[in-house]
């Protein structure tokens, strides 16, 4: 039985350099996995076939064969040529739709789980061949560290130790769709608007990070509520940025101490009420000291 903490992840900066003939966009963006995320058990069966089961936060997550997760299995067994049999459960501690990656990242870590548990029958390529079919964010999490992203965003280059500080992850109680807003911003492109957005909303940073989100345009100009949201963040004590967390619709704040991160996210909550989702995190890779 293989336990992995599959994490979430915030892209520091996404911009999108422009349409692709298959539809997607070419990005470029600086991902970074967080210290919160699901827990991912994998277990194998005596039996042939796939097991699945989700507790915690699974509002919206599929549980039939169409999760990302158990998909990412079926393609295990494929391309490996196995006929194997396998548990999975996921405990969701991330919401769905929220930007944060959780569903590819439940598949990265079924991916890295049954490499271990039949001895890495796959190559590295073929193993990145099955994510980046699964989804454009899959790769970054088998790779497991901060990256910048090109192409469709399976193209990864270690970007090194991320910047210290903390976050305050506030989504709310709706969903954005991703190709909805990948949707949107092309429609915005052919309108000629997103230039005319292009130095609207400043962001701050983080570190040495100019935050920059090229999805905020058309979520922002729909979702009035994460506009608002962000303006406020901007203004709360000692918060240095403030971001759409990629397509949405979680939005996070950026702060150089627990403290102060700790104290905002009990402001937020008591302005914003039960139904927002409110977390403090950090990133990936930082010591006590950071
Ligand atoms: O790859 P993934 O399943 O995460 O993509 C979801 C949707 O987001 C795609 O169907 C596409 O519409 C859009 N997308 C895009 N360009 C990217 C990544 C995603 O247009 N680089």
């Amino acid at each position: 039985m293989i336990l992995l903490q599959a994490p979430a992840k915030v892209n520091l900066w996404l911009r999108i350099i422009g349409r692709r003939d298959d539809g997607f966009h070419n990005l470029d963006s600086l991902m970074v996995p967080l210290e919160i995320g699901d827990q991912v058990r994998v277990e194998r069966r005596s039996h042939a076939g796939i097991d699945f089961s989700c507790s915690g936060d699974c509002d919206g997550v599929p549980q039939d064969p169409s999760n990302l997760a158990w998909r990412a299995a079926d393609q295990f067994f494929q391309q490996a040529g196995i006929v194997g049999g396998v548990r999975i459960e996921l405990e969701k501690n991330l919401p769905h739709g929220a930007g944060l990656g959780g569903g590819s990242s439940d598949a990265a870590s079924v991916l890295m789980a049954l490499q271990r548990l039949w001895k890495n029958p796959l190559g590295t390529d073929q193993l990145h061949g099955i994510a980046s079919e699964l989804g454009s964010d899959v790769p970054f999490f088998l790779a497991g560290e901060a990256s910048i992203c090109r192409g469709r965003g399976e193209e990864l280059s270690p970007f090194g130790k991320p910047a210290a500080g903390w976050l305050v992850l506030l989504k709310p109680p709706f969903s954005i769709s991703t190709p909805w807003v990948y949707e949107a911003y092309a429609k915005m492109q052919r309108e000629g608007k997103i230039a005319a957005l292009s130095n609207e909303v400043s962001s701050g940073s983080m570190g040495a990070i100019t935050l920059q989100n090229d999805l905020e345009k058309p979520v922002l100009q729909k979702f009035f509520v994460l506009r608002a949201l962000k303006n406020w963040l901007l203004q709360q004590p000692g918060v240095t940025g403030a971001l759409l967390a990629g397509s949405g619709s979680t939005v996070f704040a950026v702060l150089p101490e627990e403290q102060l991160a700790r104290e905002l996210a009990t402001r937020a909550s008591a302005e914003l009420g039960a139904s927002w989702w409110v977390r403090v995190t950090r990133l990936c890779g930082q010591t006590a000291k950071d």
